[in-house]
């Protein structure tokens, strides 16, 4: 069922939970692929009841950002929701979920995670996107009011950020991480690799191969961070633009004397122009 409205959703989860019914919920912003899919079906494994968003949100896009040309394919979206069997697809206007209120932070209300989550990482280069991210999801959650709610460790920032959000306000959402889903080649599924040629998806590989490649070394025995990430360099040709490469803590995105076990590496990098990250974690455990 396609709802664009906050008071048709909110009257329809209240009969679910009137019938006692566990509500997950999918934040997406649409343009749907094998990696939304997967965290819809994991909510449809753990939930009564499955709501997907599909919202392209303002305001965690920066004015040089590609919020305009970001693929919107609502009929779609819907096709691949039916097939999963969500119960309601939202996807309301930005009026709807903003109102007439200009959208800038003197004038809404804005969710602002602490300045030691976003100083680093994508949060440096894209000034206000978790500010955007976590505003979003807060008002997600207001209206829908899940039980649980599922997101992607492909957006690894994003998730620790929002776990942070859910315990320093105590909202009562059971934030659940769902693993990477990636192409037989090992590129990460993302919305933004449909701007890419056959060519750029090739260069793409290197995020992944980086990656991998980081990890084998660590399991091989080298802990030393800066001797880890220097073996990426190889990699990188004049179709990369490396903007980040780092390796911190998988919980807390803290800087450590070694990589051990609890370590995530983590890389952005655009390929024809196109922003992309990747990150893999050391140890499953
Ligand atoms: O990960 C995304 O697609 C977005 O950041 C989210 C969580 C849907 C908020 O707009």
């Amino acid at each position: 069922m396609l709802l664009n409205t906050i008071n048709e959703v909110r009257a329809e989860v209240k009969k679910w939970r009137a019938e006692g019914l566990k509500v997950g919920l999918v934040p997406t912003m649409g343009a749907l692929h094998e990696g939304h899919l997967s965290l819809i079906k994991r909510a449809k494994t753990e939930c009564d009841k499955v709501v997907v968003s599909v919202f392209v949100n303002p305001i965690q896009f920066g004015p040089s950002e590609d919020f305009d040309k970001y693929p919107r394919t609502l009929d779609e979206d819907m096709k691949l929701c039916d097939g999963e069997g969500v119960d309601i697809v939202f996807a309301p206007t930005p009026k709807e979920m903003y109102g007439d209120c200009r959208l800038s932070n003197d004038c809404l209300t804005y969710v602002c995670p602490p300045f030691f989550f976003v100083d680093k990482l994508c949060g440096k280069s894209r000034v206000g996107h978790f500010d955007g991210v976590c505003t979003v999801v807060m008002k997600l959650f207001n209206i829908v009011q899940p039980d649980c709610a599922f997101f992607g460790q492909k957006d690894a920032q994003q998730v620790i950020i929002i776990k942070k959000m859910v315990r320093d306000l105590n909202i009562p959402v059971e934030v659940i991480q769902c693993p990477i889903v990636r192409e037989n080649s090992g590129l990460a599924l993302s919305s933004r690799n449909k701007y890419l040629s056959d060519e750029g998806k090739k260069d793409a590989l290197v995020l992944s191969q980086i990656l991998n490649n980081i990890k084998a070394c660590y399991k091989k025995g080298v802990t030393d961070i800066e001797a880890l990430k220097e073996t990426a360099y190889s990699y990188l040709t004049e179709k990369h633009d490396l903007e980040y490469l780092e390796i911190y803590n998988k919980n807390t995105l803290e800087e450590e004397m070694d990589a051990n076990d609890n370590s995530i590496a983590l890389i952005a990098c655009k390929v024809e122009g196109v922003r992309l990250i990747d990150n893999i974690y050391f140890s499953e455990v």
